[in-house]
């Protein structure tokens, strides 16, 4: 068959492509509805296991599982037409060896849809990147403040305050880099670091708590939205504040149903009609 296949959607090629270009916009999606707001507007959604804390309440992202990402990840790709898609390897599906990565990452593009995989970690994973890459599966880096080593880094506190810290966060986006990842998330770290990475790395750099040197940006949509609860990294601009909107609707709707006010007429089948 030669028909050509003509995709709307962004591909990793286009996003690599844009590297010291216009900045690439990104931001989390775990469920359809979601996805399909973002969508028009966005070059690539991330199905993060951010969404273990976000939707399931987890304290870490450490109990985050393969189906639950298959089933997020399914659940957007199916929703969305034109951003590039990128799921997360949940912690324990990859770091055992380049195989077991192979075995779950085929599992994340065959039963979702999406068009490629992101995993934690620097020249401790690049030989496992570069395993997935050579065997077709697209690889998004993530370096600095890794969560699912939140255990080891003491915390969900930024990177790269000691040189030696700077020097490891670098020589973790070169060794990513040259694996073959075709983009790289830089989290929770200093300007200077992240464009020292920004710099040196000739694929696009995606920053959240990064820094404007950063290629792109990311954030978890909740968060900008003012969905979540809690407090928030200092790196989180509320974009608006939906917890307010959300809390009058659902106080008007209780109001409501108390009065018996809702469903009225134009809610009601047959409504006046004696059967
Ligand atoms: O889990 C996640 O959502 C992420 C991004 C925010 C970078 O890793």
């Amino acid at each position: 068959m030669s028909a050509e296949i003509k995709s709307r959607r962004h591909s990793v090629r286009t996003i690599a492509e844009r590297k010291g270009k216009d900045p690439i916009v990104v931001l989390t999606a775990y469920t359809a509805p979601m996805a399909r707001l973002l969508d028009p507007h966005v070059d690539c959604l991330m199905v993060g296991d951010s969404l273990g804390m976000v939707v399931y309440g987890m304290d870490s992202t450490l109990g985050v599982t393969l189906e639950m990402m298959i089933a997020h990840g399914k659940a957007v790709a199916g929703a969305s037409q034109s951003a590039l898609v990128v799921v997360d390897m949940p912690f324990g599906s990859y770091q055992e060896s380049p195989q077991q990565a192979f075995h779950s990452a085929a599992r994340i593009l065959a039963e979702t849809g999406a068009q490629a995989v992101k995993l934690e970690g620097g020249a401790i994973m690049a030989p496992t990147i570069a395993f997935l890459v050579e065997r077709g599966v697209p690889v998004m880096g993530h370096v600095g403040l890794m969560p699912q080593s939140v255990n080891g880094l003491g915390g969900f506190r930024a990177q790269g305050r000691t040189q030696a810290e700077e020097t490891r966060i670098l020589a973790d986006a070169v060794a990513v880099a040259d694996a073959g990842a075709f983009s790289l998330v830089v989290e929770g770290t200093f300007e200077a670091v992240a464009r020292q990475v920004t710099e040196r790395v000739a694929i696009p750099t995606i920053g959240i708590g990064a820094s404007p040197a950063c290629d792109g940006q990311v954030l978890v949509t909740e968060d900008m939205l003012g969905l979540s609860g809690g407090t928030l990294p200092k790196f989180v601009k509320r974009f608006a504040d939906l917890n307010v909107a959300v809390e009058a609707a659902v106080k008007s709707y209780a109001t409501d149903v108390r009065a018996r006010t809702f469903p009225g007429p134009e809610q009601c089948y047959g409504w006046g009609k004696t059967s």
